[in-house]
């Protein structure tokens, strides 16, 4: 008895690790409530990068079919769903064996992160960065070592490298970057992979399909390059909560280790299927979100206002009072990321069609009206 007595538990106290005390907890920022408080209104939910269509109609008809027929929701997800590793290994242009299917990119992130970091080691990445990836990296007792380039729309890799030291475990690549839509090529990835082979290369490619480039195919040529992949994006699944990674074989071995093989579920699992088989419909799609983009910058042009395209579903505009338009354009139903504390002046709008995107114009028309009077 005398050794329980200062146990935290008698005294009603559970305590939290220490290297978890010092985390911030990860706050997300989000316009739903904003936009359920609203029914009646058209909204235009543009803040999280999300896609602003349905998923394809072949998607729908097969969990429709699925909750018809005899589903099964009462078992566990598929464990080893063949027919998904085949469809997404055919997508990408590798090996079955080469692929792991997360819960949402997020969870691949997370579980690189948990596989190759711990105290004394670090993660070299350029920031700003999508910034749930560091969240994960630090919770494993890792440093991020931020590498802020003289200009962060050009950042360099050999910026990068110079960072990299003998603790250095992870470069973290999200490729195009979330926020400021940058790219690096392939060939100047595959540079620094081949230069240090001790360090991991995450090439995160959640807006890939958007961009056109990957460096999926240099899994092949070198062991130390993984890439992360979503059907968040373009694939128009976030709330099913499904993507995947492509790494070599030893990766794949590693991650195994960690992975719980129930975390995608049924129906995100047979939605990934459907929309891999119906490619044009996301084309279409992708084509209708660049001339939105157009549309965007066609009208920022004409107002003098500076507006960065990027290789990624978003765009970047640079305004005198980013804070308060942002507020405005929520008021008119149109969410976007006020993104001005770490990009001075700078908005994230995400893109939808060009019908969508002309409706938003017109919206934003009005707050730049208002902000003249
Ligand atoms: C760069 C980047 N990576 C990963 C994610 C998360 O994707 P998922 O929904 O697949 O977890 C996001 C989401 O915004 C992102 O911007």
């Amino acid at each position: 008895m005398e050794a329980l007595k200062n146990h935290p538990l008698l005294e009603g106290k559970v305590q939290v690790s220490s290297r978890i005390r010092e985390l911030a907890p990860y706050d997300p920022v989000s316009s739903l409530d904003a936009i359920k408080s609203r029914p009646g209104m058209v909204h235009y939910k543009l803040d999280w990068n999300e896609t602003t269509v349905p998923p394809s109609p072949r998607v729908k008809k097969r969990l429709v079919e699925y909750l018809q027929n005899g589903y099964k929701l009462h078992w566990y997800p598929e464990m080893n769903n063949r027919q998904l590793f085949e469809k997404i290994a055919g997508y990408v242009g590798c090996r079955p064996s080469q692929v792991l299917v997360t819960n949402g990119s997020d969870e691949a992130l997370e579980l690189l992160c948990q596989c190759y970091l711990e105290d004394g080691y670090n993660v070299v990445s350029p920031v700003p960065t999508y910034n749930h990836f560091l969240h994960f990296a630090r919770r494993t007792g890792a440093t991020v070592k931020e590498v802020r380039g003289a200009n962060p729309f050009l950042p360099s890799l050999k910026e990068i490298a110079r960072a990299i030291d003998g603790n250095t475990k992870i470069v973290y690549l999200a490729n195009p970057n979330n926020p400021t839509g940058n790219l690096y090529s392939p060939a100047e990835v595959l540079q620094l992979a081949i230069h240090h082979p001790q360090v991991l290369i995450v090439s995160d490619e959640a807006y890939y399909e958007f961009a056109g480039v990957s460096c999926a195919k240099l899994v092949e040529e070198v062991d130390n390059i993984v890439v992360t992949r979503s059907f968040s994006k373009c694939f128009v699944l976030a709330g099913l909560r499904i993507g995947y990674l492509v790494g070599s074989d030893s990766i794949i071995t590693d991650m195994r280790r960690v992975h719980n093989p129930k975390s995608v579920n049924t129906m995100a699992q047979l939605a990934a299927v459907a929309a891999l088989e119906d490619l044009p419909y996301y084309k279409s799609y992708i084509r209708s979100v660049k001339r939105g983009a157009a549309l965007v910058q066609d009208f920022c042009r004409k107002r003098g206002i500076r507006c960065i395209p990027t290789y990624a579903n978003f765009v970047l505009i640079q305004l005198d009072e980013p804070t308060r338009v942002a507020e405005m354009l929520a008021e008119q139903g149109v969410y976007v990321r006020d993104r001005s504390h770490q990009l001075p002046g700078i908005i994230r709008l995400g893109l939808g069609t060009e019908e969508q995107m002309a409706e938003v114009l017109q919206r934003f028309e009005q707050v730049l009206l208002k902000l003249r009077n």
